[in-house]
């Protein structure tokens, strides 16, 4: 039987890391894991329970405290191919990506102990191997043994152009501004924080896909796994 290994895909946002994260997980028979999806699921449980004050900070000692009421899973793709994020049961995927919770997602992410939770979700995720999970400190502090990191980098004009046609897409009404705006405070935010902040791995991969179109990313992404693997997977 072929070799599993564990891929980690780490980077800003919006630079495509989910996009590839599944489609190679879709390829190679491996199960795909969005951990910024998590992130997002427990800052909707913030926003739910009135965790988030008038100024836009959050209320962390009562989002520790509700830590260990808080579960997320996720169901497996359905019919659009989609894999949905579960909080506690609920299927929140379409909540989960508007505006209100990528401008709160980053504060919940520096908090330590929403860290080490669902760090340890995410690595008995992993137990298996075979797994390809993306978002920022996956190559770093998730899986510091993962046989294959990649470090998506991409200039963030690009990457809110892409964001931005994606929620125009599903009708959002908002400006190329406001989410250049959300790109790059996440980006701030998510690179100097203290705990696990986002940085590449010394042993990572660099990608520039900037100027790359999907297929050539994914061929780029597929030739790096065969070489990681050993030998070609299973389609
Ligand atoms: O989709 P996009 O790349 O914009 O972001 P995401 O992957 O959904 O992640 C949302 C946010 O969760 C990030 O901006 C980070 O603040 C946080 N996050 C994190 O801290 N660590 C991860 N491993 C993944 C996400």
């Amino acid at each position: 039987m072929d070799k599993k290994i564990i891929v980690a895909l780490d980077g800003y946002s919006s630079s495509g890391k989910s996009t590839m994260a599944r489609e190679l997980a879709r390829r190679a028979g491996y199960v795909y894991v969005d951990s910024g999806a998590m992130y997002r699921a427990v800052t909707l449980y913030a926003i739910r329970h009135d965790m988030v004050n008038p100024d836009s900070t959050i209320k962390t000692a009562e989002l520790v405290k509700a830590l260990p009421d808080i579960n997320v899973s996720f169901a497996p793709a359905g019919a659009d191919g989609v894999q949905h994020t579960l909080l506690n049961g609920e299927d929140v995927e379409s909540l989960i990506r508007d505006m209100k919770v990528s401008s709160l997602v980053s504060p919940v992410a520096v908090i330590p102990e929403v860290r080490e939770r669902l760090t340890a979700m995410q690595q008995a995720f992993g137990k298996e191997r075979g797994i390809v999970m993306d978002g920022r400190d996956i190559g770093t502090t998730v899986f510091p043994d993962a046989e294959l990191k990649v470090y998506v980098c991409t200039d963030a004009e690009e990457r809110a152009r892409r964001r931005f046609k994606e929620l125009k897409e599903k009708g959002s009404d908002v400006s190329f501004e406001e989410v250049l705006a959300n790109v790059k405070e996440r980006d701030r935010i998510d690179s100097t924080r203290e705990v696990s902040p986002l940085r590449k791995a010394d042993d990572a991969i660099e990608l520039d896909n900037g100027k790359m179109s999907p297929d050539e990313q994914m061929e780029w992404l597929m030739q790096r796994f065969k070489e990681a693997v050993g030998k070609e997977p299973h389609n």
